[in-house]
């Protein structure tokens, strides 16, 4: 995929400066930290290209241009650390002690007006999470996971759902070829007849959540039935997981069928993150997925690391939801508490 932007190694050096001296820790005050990134905007202090490059992705994404972006050579933290495998969102807090990743994808998320959200009961809160291989997560479709995700788009299963996803490639071997899959939901529509779009708009599928979700929440079993197409070309569907619901219809499971054909068919474009590319995407309005194409270095495909977000369209969408959120941060998803 053509990246949208490239830093050159000036512009980079530049933000990097302006973003390294962040002392507020996003894991620790989120609200100070997003506050910090406010200012910094305010105060005129982030360079107009990389205003401007925002600007047009905004633009892109409400003309229904494109939704997905790919930025490269962006800033990162001078020590990357490595984590352990055990507990690797712990192991990070012990370890990471600059922001300047946190920081770019906070700036991108203000810049680009997409609100960041988060779920009470994953990552702790966290509004920055990390795709990176946790052992006891291994082989499953999580984001946990060191293995391949089929097509989906994430928290498939929950009620709330972001617009966007942001990945920054913190740590990725050049050696190994694990590549980021895309795939437009209108690319889908095109493989499906009017007659199957109109049987995925009803109520009857279900998404069991995935074994990340279960852990932390033990009250997330499965979703309640739901459509899988939703506004234009909105889906909620996870492959292999997601399902006709009891005794639906044959119609539900020759529109399933169709579903799996066009995800076959359609065009897709793949994007190879390396250390220091960000790449934003719609989550409801496409699926994406991750092959391992080539890995020649499995110890660089284990400790690939992957900063990650979720963002909402814009602040009207954030607020739509303002009845799920904690009072004391507008975006955190407060949820019942597990029964462990
Ligand atoms: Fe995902």
């Amino acid at each position: 995929m053509k990246p949208t932007f490239e830093f050159s190694n000036d512009e980079k050096g530049e933000l990097f400066g302006i973003l390294r001296g962040i002392k507020e820790s996003p894991y620790l005050d989120y609200f100070g930290f997003h506050n910090r990134i406010k200012a910094l905007i305010s105060e005129h202090n982030i360079p107009q290209s990389f205003i401007k490059v925002c600007e047009k992705i905004r633009a892109e994404r409400h003309s229904k241009k494109s939704y997905s972006h790919l930025l490269r050579n962006v800033p990162l933290d001078e020590h990357i650390p490595v984590f352990d495998q055990d507990n690797p969102v712990h192991d990070k807090y012990e370890k990471k002690k600059s922001f300047v990743g946190e920081a770019f994808l906070e700036l991108f998320a203000q810049l680009t007006d997409s609100p960041l959200l988060a779920y009470e009961t994953r990552n702790n809160g966290d509004f920055f999470h990390d795709v990176y291989a946790h052992k006891k997560y291994s082989r499953t479709q999580t984001q946990k996971t060191d293995g391949e995700l089929f097509f989906h788009n994430d928290r498939t299963a929950h009620p709330v759902r972001a617009d966007y996803l942001s990945l920054l490639g913190m740590r990725c071997s050049e050696s190994n070829r694990i590549y980021t899959g895309y795939l437009d939901g209108r690319a889908l529509l095109d493989h499906l007849t009017e007659a199957q779009q109109n049987t995925l708009r009803k109520p009857l599928f279900i998404t069991p959540y995935d074994e990340y979700s279960r852990d932390s929440n033990t009250q997330q079993v499965t979703s309640d039935r739901h459509s899988i197409l939703e506004n234009e070309h909105s889906f909620r569907y996870y492959d292999t997981r997601t399902t006709y619901a009891p005794e639906a219809p044959a119609d539900a499971i020759d529109a399933l069928l169709a579903l799996k054909n066009a995800i076959v068919k359609a065009d897709k474009k793949r994007v190879q993150i390396l250390t220091g590319d960000l790449f934003s995407f719609a989550n409801q309005d496409a699926l994406h997925n991750r092959e391992l194409i080539e890995v020649n270095d499995p110890e660089g495909a284990l400790k690939r690391w992957l900063l990650k977000t979720y963002s909402f369209r814009d602040r009207d969408s954030l607020q739509r939801f303002n009845d799920y959120f904690t009072r004391e941060q507008p975006g955190l998803v407060k949820e019942p508490v597990a029964r462990n």
